[in-house]
């Protein structure tokens, strides 16, 4: 069987050819497309230029895809569409190119959620040379899945395959939000994620002394919610105190603010472990690709014992792999009709 999937849900134009045979998965084609350079004017995401963006782009990406994996469109069995969470006007694009192909090829079309997508890219192993990957990473139940990424900080424990429940998540900022928002305050080109880390690790690397403080925001709060507003105001104080900002004072901010985030997730995963019967820990969505907080999560699994499975590089951000993986597995049943719904949740 073959999955097209398509990711529209932000700033990616993403398309894969999924093949599913006897069990093991073959990626015959993955691409994403990124519009970050056009949307970095803007310091941030502008939702109008995105839509526009992927309608120009997807049929596109759509022949090109079919040309380099050599397969013909009659062979595509299946569609898997991202219909939310995400920006409405983005997400329709995807889910019209696929309802339009759908008519025209007379196949199904699943609607796929993007956060789930999340948790799936982190179950694909590190495909071989020949881009096959034998079957997804086998996980044990119950399972608890951390999702990170720009729109979302969620906590998702699963009890069993496709059963999901949310055990806490952020009541304003999501942290990729976070690190976006305080990358534009210290002057640094959107997405703010990786260009703070980069100056954190190299503070790091230079032992650069500690000298600015800020809070760890939920930390003694008795539940698994998450806020992350507080803690940009505080970097916004921080910065109305000084003048004349230094290098140094730039990457001290930067290295602190990645230290309080860190220490805030891994204290509120520690409570879920203390809590509950966890066999399995999964950490999926962008900011994963953070190797601060993921070495902090390697320790945590260590030191519990507890299987953890992170997406490989490449399928950290947004892809249409995760959406086409998620869409060979569902049932296809008739979804006629769905929308794009800008707050699906699980
Ligand atoms: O999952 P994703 O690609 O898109 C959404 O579904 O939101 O996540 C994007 C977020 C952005 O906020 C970006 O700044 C953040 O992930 N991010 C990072 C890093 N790389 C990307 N955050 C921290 N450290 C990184 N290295
Ligand atoms: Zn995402």
């Amino acid at each position: 069987m073959i999955t097209l999937g398509i990711e529209t849900s932000c700033d990616e134009t993403a398309l894969c050819l999924l093949e599913y045979k006897e069990g093991k998965y073959k990626v015959l084609g993955n691409i994403v497309h990124s519009q970050i350079d056009l949307h970095r004017e803007f310091g941030g995401v502008f939702p109008m230029l995105a839509k526009r963006e992927h309608i120009k782009n997807l049929p596109i990406l759509y022949e090109k895809i079919l040309k380099d994996s050599n397969i013909d469109e009659k062979d595509i069995d299946r569609i898997a569409v991202t219909n939310g969470p995400g920006l409405e006007p983005a997400l329709w694009t995807g889910i019209l190119f696929a309802k339009e192909l759908s008519k025209k090829l007379d196949i199904p079309v699943i609607p796929v959620n993007h956060m789930e997508g999340h948790i799936f890219a982190s179950l694909i192993g590190e495909p071989d040379d020949k881009k096959e990957f034998q079957k997804l990473r086998d996980i044990e139940f119950p399972a608890i899945a951390l999702l990170i990424s720009g729109g979302h900080t969620e906590i998702v424990k699963m009890e069993q395959k496709e059963k999901y429940e949310i055990l806490g998540s952020t009541v304003d900022d999501a942290v990729g939000e976070a690190f976006d928002k305080v990358a534009r305050m210290l002057n640094l080109p959107y997405p703010g994620g990786p260009e703070i880390s980069k100056i954190a690790e190299k503070a790091r690397k230079d032992n650069l002394e500690n000298k600015i403080k800020l809070p760890r925001p939920m930390l003694h709060s008795k539940d698994l919610t998450f806020s992350f507003s507080g803690l940009k105001t505080a970097v916004l104080y921080t910065l109305k105190k000084i003048e004349n900002i230094s290098q140094d004072q730039i990457s001290d901010i930067a290295r602190e603010f990645e230290d309080s985030v860190t220490e805030v997730l891994i204290h509120k995963m520690k409570k879920v472990l203390d809590e509950n019967e966890v066999k399995t820990l999964i950490i999926g969505g962008g900011v994963i690709a953070n190797t601060h907080i993921r070495k902090a999560f390697e320790k945590l699994s260590n030191d519990n014992s507890i299987p953890l499975y992170l997406p490989e590089s490449g399928l950290t951000g947004d892809n249409a792999l995760m959406i086409a993986l998620v869409g060979t597995i569902k049932p296809s049943n008739d979804y006629e009709g769905f929308r794009a719904e800008g707050n699906l949740s699980f």
